[in-house]
């Protein structure tokens, strides 16, 4: 037997009481004729003290097995939970004797990122870090179990597959049997989900490896997990319904407080109200349509363009010279040259577009801005929402309107189905093409394509996607018809997507389901910067593992069995 106890256990136990510990030597205190040693494990700290000459050879991380007795601490802790007590030691064996680690567990937020990585197992020993581990543990059991009280099968479905459309690029492994073929790693489950419906499973579930390759970002990883559901003879509500009970017992088996209700906003109403399809609605600054001041104006920056702004209450005290004029750089990427700002002070209206703009407009602008109060505005044919929608969090941020500890549920629904190439003007599945129309707007399918609903959701929390889902196509005929608005001849329907098409003919139940971003769920639960420190190995930013150093080259003989050239 290694230990009798584990470390936060001897919290309970009397003085006097003699007991074995293993764990790590987190810090060693020579203090002339006495040794103190941190020892952690990872339930928690305790201080060991030694008069010992045999324990000043102890190396910091080096792995210990102690035996000694639990005696009342002089000088206590608060900082610590075992901060009362100390082992007095009357046996120390090193189990492993540690090299010098090339930085501390406890320092690692100091370290380059590729250092760290290179390193993993000793950032991994950081207890904040092992607290989000753990976190993420649970998360998983409560979905787990909440999903096979709901009655739903845990399935697993192909890695080695064909590509599955999520408008990601696939990574492809190429098959050493079947020469020049490639299988596709899986960007996700559906097309197994929904042939698993077609098999009369009715209710999927499966914490899946998901695979794509595009740009990274602090929320995005090249591999990356999902809650993935399905179930047949549902409806969107009836999906929201048991994602809302989720996500309310994974929040409450955090200690966290979850809504009564979650709200819903269609799509159209996210763009016009905050420009996001994602809004962060943990603060207001909504959007306003402020077009109809302007219908008659002569002011060349508004004439005959959709004018949007954000009232920002008390703006004039807040958004100082410097501020307002960063703000087209914020809104750049948009394709924006100008955020106009007007500041109504209590004398009047102070703005660098005042001059040209007519009286009666700027008595409008009056009435419309409370005093002290100042409007940011954009006009743009097309962009101004979405770029108004990044100022909005921009302002949030600057402001410090975000508050903390507080979690904001938002389920977005009406995406349309399709969304415009603005260069090729060709279509692309907003979801995915196995989504399915909303039924008041199949009419509109052949005609004006770009303005049909899908019955597709997401949902937010605190301004990130944290899932996604829809309603599916269960005819062979409509999913065809879909397929064809997408540009696809009927070779490659068949080519890429013919067994799916197939196996749709056999009876299929409608059907729909959804699924959840784990790693992101994680992150924003354990109030995380990035994906990155909720996965346990996680790839850098030009996607590659600095402690494996994959990906790496083959040899040549790897690449002939392969049949590569
Ligand atoms: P979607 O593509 O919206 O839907 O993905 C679902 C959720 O997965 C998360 N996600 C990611 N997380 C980390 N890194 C990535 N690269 C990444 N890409 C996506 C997001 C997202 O909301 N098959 C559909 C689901 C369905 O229709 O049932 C799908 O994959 O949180």
């Amino acid at each position: 037997m290694y230990r009798t106890h584990i470390i936060s256990e001897t919290i309970a136990l009397p003085p006097g009481t003699e007991i074995t510990l293993a764990g790590w030597a987190q810090k060693v205190r020579n203090l002339g004729s006495l040794l103190f040693i941190d020892l952690r494990d990872r339930s928690g700290l305790l201080q060991l003290v030694s008069n010992e000459e045999t324990a000043d050879k102890i190396r910091t991380e080096s792995v210990l097995q102690v035996t000694g007795i639990i005696r009342e601490r002089e000088q206590k802790n608060p900082s610590i939970p075992t901060g009362n007590i100390e082992l007095s030691i009357t046996k120390v064996t090193v189990l492993s004797t540690a090299e010098t680690p090339a930085f501390s567990p406890l320092a690692s937020q100091e370290v380059d990122e590729l250092i760290r990585l290179k390193h993993r197992y000793i950032e991994l020993r950081n207890p904040e870090i092992q607290a989000k581990f753990q976190k993420r543990h649970r998360i998983t059991t409560t979905i787990r179990n909440y999903l096979d009280a709901h009655g739903f099968w845990d399935v697993e479905t192909p890695i080695l597959t064909k590509s599955t459309p999520e408008g990601a690029r696939d990574f492809l492994v190429p098959s050493r049997v079947q020469k020049e073929s490639f299988f596709a790693l899986p960007q996700s489950p559906q097309l197994f989900k929904q042939l698993l419906m077609v098999s009369g499973f009715e209710k999927y579930y499966q914490i899946a490896k998901c695979f794509r390759d595009e740009d990274l970002r602090a929320d995005r990883q090249p591999e990356f997990t999902q809650v993935d559901i399905e179930a047949s003879f549902v409806t969107q509500e009836d999906i929201i319904a048991l994602v809302n009970g989720l996500l309310k017992t994974v929040l409450t088996s955090l200690s966290l407080p979850f809504p009564e209700t979650v709200p819903l906003l269609t799509y159209k109403d996210a763009m016009t109200l905050y420009g996001s399809d994602k809004p962060d609605l943990r603060f207001d600054l909504k959007i306003q349509d402020i077009s109809p001041i302007f219908i008659e104006t002569t002011c060349t920056i508004f004439k005959n363009l959709p004018v949007y702004a954000i009232l920002v209450p008390n703006g004039t005290q807040f958004l100082t010279r410097k501020v307002l004029d960063e703000l087209p750089q914020i809104v750049a990427h948009h394709g924006i040259k100008g955020v106009a700002w007007v500041h109504h002070q209590p004398e009047d209206l102070h703005s660098p577009i005042a001059k040209f703009l007519s009286d009666a407009e700027k008595e409008t602008l009056k009435k419309h801005i409370p005093v002290g109060s100042t409007l940011l505005i954009i006009a743009h044919p097309t962009h101004a929402l979405p770029a108004l929608g990044t100022l909005r969090l921009h302002l949030a941020k600057k402001l410090n309107l975000i508050p903390e500890n507080t979690y904001n549920f938002l389920w977005v629904t009406d995406f349309p189905l399709f969304e415009k190439d603005t260069e090729t003007g060709e279509l692309s599945a907003c979801h995915h093409p196995f989504t399915s129309p909303h039924p008041e707007d199949m009419p509109l399918l052949e005609t004006q394509p770009e303005n049909v609903r899908a019955c597709a959701y997401d949902i937010v929390l605190n301004g990130t996607e944290i899932g996604g889902g829809s309603i599916r196509i269960h005819d062979a005929k409509l999913q065809e018809t879909i397929f064809k608005s997408l540009k696809l001849t009927p070779e490659q329907i068949t080519g890429k997507f013919g067994f799916f098409v197939e196996a749709l003919k056999y009876g299929t139940p409608p059907h729909g389901g959804l699924a959840l971003g784990l790693d992101r769920l994680v992150m924003l639960l354990t109030d995380s910067q990035s994906i990155r420190e909720v996965i346990a190995f996680p790839k850098t930013q030009n996607m590659s593992c600095p402690l494996t150093n994959a990906p790496s080259e083959i040899t040549s003989e790897q690449r002939k069995e392969l049949g590569l050239k």
